[in-house]
């Protein structure tokens, strides 16, 4: 069938180049589908100030407009076979419905800076899901931590066994990892909630566009302001959000390391019950932590995004490119995969039982030469003759391990101050405007 397109002027396009050219687009366009409409609504609603659009059309298109973003919610919109993208899709809606008058919304914009409005709109959305799921992650952490904070485990460096550690400190660790990477959300939130509509093809329009009323209008913080800037928002944008995407990937991901290594036999620090496990067919006894090898590949899949994005658009120059359409094959997946990664580490990690003896083997016991050294130096002994003599003791097998250990300064195994780290975690969370942003949508929406 011969492809419906905005941009058809009579002349048929070979089979082959079309498929090429749509490639997996529709696929991902049907993501972009409710962003779409809300974007139409937008910009309809400050033509119909400009005259573009006369009062009496401006409810019907709005209506139609709704229905199709109804149907959107509900999982039902297509775009048909032989349509060309989203846009494309809509306006054909509209058409059909409306006949010449859904022909009219296109005025003063481009498929270019409709579709980095798209990207725009359906990111904010998935930023707030993800700040969402990594906050209760983080609660999760936050929560072991204190439930564990005087259960002792060792402190490794080169991974030989150094000094004492704690479960509090370990997940409480990963805690206050997620709070910075929300930091990074937080920024990427911040570049994301601009709007680039009205830039058009790249270079603006002739027409008098109230770009102050689209960006009110959809909750916008402010706007792209420079249209050759606005077009090259995209791509940035979406680097950017893989950036905070790949920050917290990278947290799940060395927390999980940490978690295989630690239900090893060999170490036996952390147990999972039976049913968050998975067998072997051959080894009746195996017991896997699948789950955190899984969200580990995951989560080091996720970290290749900001290169994947960058390597697809690093070397164009400034104005629109067809390249640009391939990030979304690569972006748009990656939301659900974080959000999978997300609530999976949220129940296991609620799931989890510490072992609370660790500390009792004798293999262990060297871990507390420094709590030997600093007792020593406290009570009058220069450092590095404290340190000689406790080194000679341990030479010796002369080096009884106190295991009653006080550690007070900030941050350590007496004092983790996760109420700092909690506070500091509200704190960017009560940064991202997604209230504002909400509120300006369902108005759109409901056309108040
Ligand atoms: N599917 C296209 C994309 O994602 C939409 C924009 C098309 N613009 C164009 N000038 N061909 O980039």
């Amino acid at each position: 069938m011969m492809a419906q397109k905005l941009w058809d002027k009579g002349k048929a396009t070979d089979a082959e180049i079309e498929k090429f050219t749509v490639g997996r687009d529709r696929e991902m366009d049907v993501y972009l589908a409710k962003y779409d409409v809300l974007g139409s609504m937008a910009h309809i609603k400050m033509l119909s100030t400009i005259d573009l659009i006369g009062k009496d059309e401006l409810p019907l298109l709005l209506a139609e407009l709704k229905n199709i973003y109804k149907l959107a919610e509900e999982g039902e919109f297509v775009i048909e076979d032989g349509v060309e993208d989203v846009h494309s899709q809509v306006e054909l809606m509209l058409t059909r419905k409306l006949g010449d008058l859904g022909k009219k919304i296109h005025s003063g914009r481009s498929r270019n800076d409709q579709v980095l409005l798209d990207m725009k709109l359906y990111s904010r959305d998935q930023i707030k899901i993800i700040a969402q799921d990594t906050l209760k992650l983080f609660n999760i952490l936050i929560h072991q931590s204190e439930e564990h904070k005087n259960i002792l485990m060792p402190g490794y460096t080169h991974l030989q066994i150094a000094m004492p550690s704690s479960f509090g400190l370990w997940f409480g660790a990963y805690a206050e990892s997620l709070a910075d990477d929300m930091e990074v959300l937080l920024a990427a939130w911040k570049i994301t909630n601009r709007n680039p509509l009205g830039s058009a093809a790249g270079y603006g329009s002739s027409f008098p566009l109230n770009r102050q009323m689209t960006t009110d209008l959809l909750g916008f913080d402010s706007m792209d302001y420079n249209v050759v800037y606005a077009q090259m928002g995209r791509g940035k944008m979406e680097k950017t959000v893989a950036f905070a995407m790949a920050s917290i990937a990278a947290t799940i991901s060395k927390m999980a390391f940490d978690a295989c290594m630690f239900t090893s036999q060999n170490f036996g620090f952390i147990k999972l019950p039976d049913e968050c496990t998975t067998g072997s067919s051959i080894m009746p006894h195996k017991k896997n932590p699948d789950v955190f090898e899984l969200t580990r590949a995951k989560c080091n899949k996720i970290q290749t995004l900001p290169q994947q994005i960058m390597m697809i658009m690093n070397n164009l120059p400034s104005g629109y490119f067809r390249d640009l359409q391939i990030i979304k094959e690569i972006f748009i997946p990656s939301f659900e995969e974080l959000r999978d990664c997300l609530k999976m580490t949220c129940h296991i990690m609620s799931e989890i039982k510490v072992k609370e003896d660790i500390l009792d083997d004798k293999k262990y016991d060297y871990i507390f030469s420094v709590e030997e050294v600093n007792r020593l130096a406290k009570n009058g002994m220069p450092f590095r003759d404290a340190y000689k003599k406790v080194g000679l003791d341990i030479e010796n097998g002369n080096f009884v391990p106190n295991k009653d250990i006080h550690h007070t300064h900030e941050g350590s195994t007496g004092n983790l101050c996760n109420d700092k780290i909690s506070l500091l975690m509200q704190n960017t969370m009560d940064s991202f405007t997604f209230k504002k942003v909400n509120d300006a949508e369902k108005k759109l929406i409901d056309n108040k």
